[in-house]
């Protein structure tokens, strides 16, 4: 697995929403905003609370492989992070993440919890370094 290195981790803290795209397993391709996406300290790991999938979540379970990208007005960098995914719907990780999701938003019905392992980062800035994998 990849960990972001601390310059990732700040401007990943300074993101509101990230565009999250998965694919089916026949490669039809799917991008949506989530809010509520979360770096855990191990820097490897991202929480995603499933509250409203429906295509991203059939993608998941069939192709349990996606990416997000940080970059905003406030960010410095511009980094492509893709990874491996997990969908839990019971047990510890689950009951915490349901109620961090709950103390958002009592109205989210935080349906499962989608763990992201790190694996690819990319850069993804303009300039003669883009596209190209720094982790
Ligand atoms: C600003 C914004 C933030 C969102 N955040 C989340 C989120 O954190 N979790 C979630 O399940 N859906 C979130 N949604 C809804 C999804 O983007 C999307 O509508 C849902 O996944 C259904 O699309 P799909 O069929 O492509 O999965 C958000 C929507 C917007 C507009």
């Amino acid at each position: 697995m990849v960990k972001l290195s601390n310059e990732m981790k700040e401007d990943f803290a300074k993101m509101k929403v990230f565009p999250f795209a998965t694919a089916s397993k026949g490669g039809e391709p799917n991008v949506v905003p989530i809010g509520i996406c979360k770096l855990q300290e191990d820097g490897e790991t991202i929480w995603i609370a499933d509250n409203y999938f429906y295509k991203t979540r059939q993608n998941l379970e069939e192709n349990p492989r996606g990416a997000i990208y940080v970059w905003g007005p406030e960010v410095k960098g511009c980094y492509q992070i893709k990874g491996d995914f997990e969908v839990k719907t019971e047990g510890e990780a689950y009951e915490k993440m349901y109620k961090m999701v709950k103390s958002i938003g009592e109205r989210f019905p935080a349906k499962a919890l989608v763990i992201m392992k790190i694996t690819d980062v990319y850069e993804c800035k303009s300039g003669a370094e883009a596209g190209k994998k720094i982790l």
